[in-house]
């Protein structure tokens, strides 16, 4: 007991306590105050090769215990190499530009249930949060058994029969049922698997925050929210083999999000909500984004009977080209998809989704597909500009209807696909067709019969150019921002 009480009473004393006045508090009695604790007091070498789980544990288990309102954790530069961190409530870590949390690549580095191997993790917190400038790594490449240019093949933890195949891998970053998340200036590189994992939670904003991935990894998506409220997502650069930002529904609804100013490479989708869709999603937006190089620009793939509504795109451009066919994803730069996973499962529907100013060039089309029982209805396209080319060698004339449904169907390609559809408005839309490649594929509008009801075409219009696309796509390629 004694040495606890001294053990505190030092910490105290070699911390840095920053006092400042809230203003919006009635009366001055209680200054917010912010502790600020650095994890090498604690004994963190942050050499890269020894562990340095338990000061960091310490260190932030001691901040959440303060009596501060608020209390930061410290990584001054250097490498800390780490088993799963709990991030506690009211604790920021501050990665300072320099240093890295480098995740382990050992199973016995993570917890017993594969729901939680995270190298980062906040569970049932709040007011919590990641930032400093500096970088989370996950040390992906340690966890392919063989580089393949097409698709590499990873290590499968499945010894403790959670998870199936090669996704049984850990995680980058966790939020798990917590509210008031934050994530802001922070690199987060090299995930083995999912990078940053937003698990019903309430109120999180990210922001200013740079996605790395390997190109050729599965699954190592950049964003993925399930089932949580009131997401903002803002100025992130995201560069990554498997879907980019990823809206999921597996337990609970998702309501309200919104994300802006982002600039996407990845060699799946983009943007893409599903395909895990057991519950609503409403109230997204998507604004100001630049996706280039992409399999898939903006995707609903709806597969579980989860409904989705008021869904708005802006100011997109976008670029798609075909990548290997192992990957989701046909070079379409709009996909809008529900179809029953499996036989006997429920189709969703998909009502409201604007697509307003966008740009794109890519080697196949729109395919609007929705299903018997599952319609999209009210769809609206304005100011539109779509161009078609083909400049890789991949075979197109195939319909994705995957994960499951009828998988990949021979179709030839379109301009517009749509299939049950009820209420469609396609205003200010042109639709420019490569000269050099138009001949299997000049099909600007196709309709599976008796299926799309209540359409307008407004100022629609379609042909052929001999414009050189190349330059365009180089311009839109060189936009990406590093940071
Ligand atoms: C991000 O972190 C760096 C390094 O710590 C700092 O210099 C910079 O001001 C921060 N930027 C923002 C937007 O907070
Ligand atoms: C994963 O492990 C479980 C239990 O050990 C086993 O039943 C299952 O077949 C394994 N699956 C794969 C794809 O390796
Ligand atoms: C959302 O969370 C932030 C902290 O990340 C907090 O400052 C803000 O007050 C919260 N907003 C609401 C509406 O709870
Ligand atoms: C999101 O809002 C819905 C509807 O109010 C609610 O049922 C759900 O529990 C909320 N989710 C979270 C994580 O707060
Ligand atoms: C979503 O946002 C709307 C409009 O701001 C708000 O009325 C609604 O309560 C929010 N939903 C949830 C679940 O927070
Ligand atoms: C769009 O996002 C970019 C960053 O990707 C930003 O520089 C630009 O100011 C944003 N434009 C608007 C109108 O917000
Ligand atoms: C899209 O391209 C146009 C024309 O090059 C440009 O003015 C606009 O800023 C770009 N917007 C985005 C979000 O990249
Ligand atoms: C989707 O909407 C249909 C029709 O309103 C409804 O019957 C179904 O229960 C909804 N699905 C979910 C998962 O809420
Ligand atoms: C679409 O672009 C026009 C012209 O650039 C702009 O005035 C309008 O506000 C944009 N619409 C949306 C919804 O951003
Ligand atoms: C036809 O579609 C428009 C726009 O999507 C919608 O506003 C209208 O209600 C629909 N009319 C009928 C009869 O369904
Ligand atoms: C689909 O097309 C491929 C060639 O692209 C062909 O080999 C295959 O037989 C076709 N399948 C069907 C069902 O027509």
């Amino acid at each position: 007991m004694t040495t606890r009480l001294l053990g505190f009473v030092l910490l105290v004393l070699s911390s840095t306590i920053v006092q400042s006045h809230s203003s919006t508090s009635p009366n001055n009695l209680l200054p917010q105050q912010t502790l600020t604790l650095s994890v090498a007091d604690h004994g963190a070498v942050g050499d890269g090769l020894h562990y340095d789980t338990l000061p960091i544990q310490s260190t932030i288990d001691a901040c959440s215990a303060s009596a501060s309102a608020a209390c930061r954790v410290v990584f001054p530069p250097g490498t800390y190499l780490t088993a799963t961190v709990f991030l506690k409530s009211g604790v920021v870590l501050d990665i300072q530009k320099g240093a890295k949390i480098l995740g382990g690549t050992k199973l016995e580095d993570y917890p017993r249930e594969q729901s939680r191997w995270y190298v980062v993790v906040a569970e049932d917190a709040a007011e919590v949060g990641i930032t400093g400038g500096g970088v989370i790594d996950g040390q992906g490449l340690e966890f392919v058994e063989r580089f393949d240019e097409r698709k590499n093949v990873m290590v499968s933890w499945n010894r403790t029969g959670a998870c199936f195949d090669d996704e049984c891998r850990p995680r980058l970053v966790g939020f798990l049922r917590c509210r008031d998340v934050r994530v802001w200036n922070v690199s987060l590189t090299q995930p083995a698997y999912w990078c940053l994992h937003i698990v019903k939670c309430e109120n999180t904003s990210i922001h200013d925050v740079s996605i790395y991935g390997d190109f050729n990894t599965p699954n190592n998506d950049g964003i993925d929210i399930e089932d949580s409220n009131n997401t903002v997502i803002t100025r992130c650069n995201i560069n990554t083999g498997d879907d980019a930002i990823c809206p999921k529904t597996s337990t609970a609804p998702l309501y309200n999000l919104t994300a802006t100013n982002c600039w996407i490479r990845t060699k799946s989708s983009a943007i893409k909500l599903g395909s895990a869709s057991w519950f609503e999603f409403k109230g997204l937006v998507f604004d100001n984004i630049t996706i280039v190089d992409s399999h898939r620009g903006l995707g609903l793939q709806i597969r579980d009977g989860g409904n989705v509504s008021d869904i708005t795109f802006s100011n997109i451009n976008i670029t798609t080209r075909y990548y290997d066919p192992s990957w989701w994803g046909r070079a379409e730069p709009i996909y809008v998809t529900t179809c029953p996973r499996h036989e006997g499962y429920k189709a969703g529907s998909i009502s409201n989704v604007q697509f307003i100013n966008i740009t794109a060039i890519s080697e196949n089309g729109v395919l609007l597909s929705g299903s018997r029982r599952g319609p999209l209805r009210n769809l609206r396209f304005f100011n539109v500009d779509l161009t078609y080319a083909r400049w890789t060698n991949y075979d197109d004339g195939f319909v994705d209807y995957r994960p499951g449904c009828q998988e990949l169907v021979n179709h030839s390609t379109a301009g517009m696909i749509m299939e049950h559809i009820h209420g469609l408005v396609v205003e200010n839309v042109i639709m420019r067709w490569s000269e050099a490649h138009s001949g299997r594929w000049n099909n600007p509008l196709d309709f599976r019969p008796s299926t799309v009801n209540n359409i307008s075409l407004l100022n629609f219009h379609s042909g052929l150019t001999v414009e050189d696309f190349s330059n365009l796509r180089n311009e839109i390629g060189s936009m990406g921002n590093e940071f």
